[in-house]
């Protein structure tokens, strides 16, 4: 297609990535969001969120992209409406559809010819919900696909342009070829279906994404008690092509906007039609246990926790974002002051201020070290690949290392004078940690 006029409805991830994105394939695109301060921070020419790459393409495309608060305004000439808005959990842990629903509500009854395109996560049958609504309200004219978005943050403008795949599903062929054409200059095989399928493959392909990791977890949590190493059996079984190495990461639980909440989708989806997914409730409960797995290891070597100081260093759900949205650092810092410890905690983009209460929250990783008792990985920063150092080790109260990553290597930690645990890899009982003279111990541990 030749260039198209598009409003992206949410100036979120998806919708900043997914209108940035399409103005750079040549497309005209107004971005509408509700809320005033992200609308005027984007036209002051600043982020509201923080994604490599996007600030770049937005300048870079500025003649083409404009940032509204007026739904009538960016709807102007549009021929495709992109729907980008979050689909938070309910209570119940289904999808709250409520933002979508506004949107929708939103559009004006016109006999014009436009596509409505979701990129929202939404339960399967919400087409036929919409068309229907459509429908109703005399709006035939009006076209409506499912195109799931696929975008892991920190990676998705390079997930947007870079696709493994294009999933279209429409209940109309030349809206679903309107909708593919608007992805000319992306090489990507493109995948049409009818819309539910569209709909299934985003929760499935998460929902299976989210059980590699909590099976790879499983795993790991086996090797501990029989001496073997995760990340060698993740090599090792990743290779074989039919399994394929990525999502093979252990570490301490997933998070994010997307894999909690599809998975839970996904498994009261099935519920709400009549069948128990059974291996659902597996994968979020492993999920579960594995964020409660570090407090286990910080009692093996420090006996109970009450009075002593833990650092959580790394806070965002993974690295490269400054995302909290379900982050394991916010289980894991409720669980150790549940138990008495002093937290302190550090990230290098993620604001926690608000999000951890009862926390210290710091700026640098040498404030959070300082006399503590453990430092914990919780994201896997690039800025802790050194934290092993001498300078570490001559500040912390006692120096234990906990990897919730597996990001460092236990010889080289262990040789330079840190007891350390990994998620998954060995230990013998000469990795405790050294006696630690008792004047130098929180009153509270002396006590015990
Ligand atoms: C995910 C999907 O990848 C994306 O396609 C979807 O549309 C949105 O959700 P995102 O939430 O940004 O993207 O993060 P992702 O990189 O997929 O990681 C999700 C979680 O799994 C993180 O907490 C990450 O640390 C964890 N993870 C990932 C592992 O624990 N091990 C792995 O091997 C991979």
């Amino acid at each position: 297609m030749s260039e198209a006029r598009i409003a992206v409805f949410g100036a979120g991830y998806a919708g900043l990535v997914t209108g940035a994105c399409f103005a750079e394939l040549g497309h005209t695109v107004a971005v509408r969001d509700i809320v005033p301060a992200k609308i005027s921070v984007l036209n002051a020419g600043d982020m509201p969120i923080f994604e490599p790459g996007l600030e770049e393409l937005i300048e870079r495309n500025r003649e083409r992209l404009r940032f509204t608060l007026d739904a009538a305004e960016a709807l102007e000439g549009a021929q495709f409406v992109f729907i980008c808005v979050d689909t938070p959990p309910t209570y119940a842990g289904d999808a709250d559809l409520s933002r979508v629903w506004t949107v929708i509500e939103e559009l004006p009854a016109t006999s014009d010819r436009m596509i409505l395109v979701m990129k929202s996560t939404v339960p399967v049958g919400t087409g036929e919900t919409v068309r229907a609504n459509l429908d109703a309200r005399g709006m035939d004219a009006t076209g409506y696909v499912s195109n799931p978005e696929f975008l892991a943050e920190g990676t998705a403008v390079r997930d947007f342009l870079e696709p493994d795949r294009i999933v279209v599903g429409a209940f109309d062929e030349s809206d679903a070829e309107a909708v593919e054409q608007l992805h000319a200059g992306v090489d990507a095989p493109i995948v049409r279906t009818d819309v539910a399928s569209a709909e299934m493959v985003k929760l499935a392909s998460n929902a299976f994404l989210g059980t590699r990791i909590s099976f790879i977890n499983e795993i790991a949590n086996v090797c501990e008690l029989v001496g073997a190493d995760v990340n060698d059996v993740a090599r090792g079984m990743g290779l074989d092509s039919r399994i394929g190495t990525r999502y093979l990461k252990p570490g301490i639980g997933f998070g994010g906007s997307c894999f909690p909440k599809d998975i839970s989708f996904l498994k009261l989806l099935a519920g709400n039609s009549g069948y128990h997914f059974q291996l659902l409730n597996s994968v979020i409960e492993v999920n579960e246990l594995q964020k409660r797995r570090v407090i286990g290891k910080l009692q093996k070597h420090l006996g109970s926790l009450r009075g002593s100081c833990i650092a959580l260093l790394g806070l965002a759900f993974k690295a490269h974002t400054d995302d909290l949205r379900e982050a394991p650092s916010i289980v894991l810092a409720s669980r150790l002051l549940a138990e008495g410890a002093d937290v302190r905690a550090w990230d290098p983009v993620a604001d926690a201020s608000q999000v951890l209460k009862g926390v210290s929250v710091v700026s640098s990783i040498d404030e959070a070290v300082a006399g503590a008792d453990a430092a914990v990985i919780v994201t896997e920063w690039d800025e802790l690949r050194m934290l092993a150092s001498p300078e570490t080790l001559a500040a912390m109260r006692r120096p234990l290392i906990i990897d919730g990553r597996n990001l460092l290597d236990p010889d080289e930690v262990r040789a330079a004078g840190f007891a350390y645990e990994g998620i998954g890899r060995p230990t013998s009982p000469l990795d405790m940690l050294p006696e630690t003279p008792e004047r130098d111990l929180p009153a509270t541990a002396r006590d015990e």
